[in-house]
């Protein structure tokens, strides 16, 4: 299994704080059977210098790359969970934003800002740049204007959504939403969005348990398939 979302990587945003808090994260994830995690630190283009934030990105990859060469540990990548931006689709960055060594983008949208323009950039995304948007927790967005039309315009144009596994357990506000759209088939990727080991742990082996029951073994056995056709 692969985790395409987390905020694992210490010292960067509202994540881990330490490098011994992240290599524990590292150790949970591999517990729950995940064999690559990528560290996906907010980006906010008005906010982040990249290439101040990349040095020091790459300072602490390198350090837990050091720390996490036994079997206890999962294999890590980079790659940044961007803020949506206007203007995102003629980025000259887009190789540098990118899941490392993929072609897809994780893309965080603005909750109260799903307007006409953003969803015409975000469908137009893979087309201009040959990158593909992966949306960020998309069950996160239902409740707000926007995100019916941003439903219907995602099936016609290659858009890739995430939802976070967490949100399939418990009492989680966003459970009934999550079950929604997994059904409705716009789930492609079921990621941690790991902070800390309090704040959204690694939850995806209880997620895929939890749908397995649910909704049978085929739609998990869909989802890791399409993570196999991605050549992480
Ligand atoms: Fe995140």
């Amino acid at each position: 299994m692969i985790d395409i979302h987390s905020h694992i990587l210490y010292g960067c945003d509202d994540g881990a704080k330490t490098i011994e808090e992240s290599l524990e994260l590292l150790k949970a994830e591999k517990r729950q059977g995940v064999d690559l995690v990528y560290f996906t630190p907010h980006f906010h283009t008005e906010k982040n210098n990249l290439e101040e934030y990349s040095l020091l990105i790459k300072e602490h990859y390198n350090n837990l790359l050091l720390k996490t060469n036994t079997p206890e540990y999962p294999k890590i990548k980079t790659g940044f969970e961007v803020h949506y931006f206007s203007g995102i689709k003629n980025c000259d960055c887009l190789d540098k934003l990118a899941l490392s060594g993929t072609k897809l983008v994780l893309t965080e949208l603005d909750f109260f800002n799903i307007t006409e323009n953003v969803i015409e950039e975000i469908c137009e995304f893979s087309w201009y740049t040959g990158y593909t948007p992966v949306l960020a927790h998309i069950e996160r967005y239902h409740k707000f204007p926007g995100f019916k039309k941003l439903l219907k315009e995602i099936k016609k144009n290659k858009v890739y959504c995430q939802i976070t596994a967490a949100s399939f357990l418990n009492k989680n506000i966003f459970k009934k939403e999550a079950f929604k759209l997994l059904k409705e088939g716009y789930v492609n990727f079921i990621a941690s969005d790991t902070h800390s080991l309090e704040k959204r742990p690694p939850k995806i082996k209880e997620a895929f348990e939890e749908i397995s029951k649910k909704c049978g073994k085929d739609i998990i056995n869909n989802i890791l398939e399409f993570e196999k056709s991605i050549n992480f």
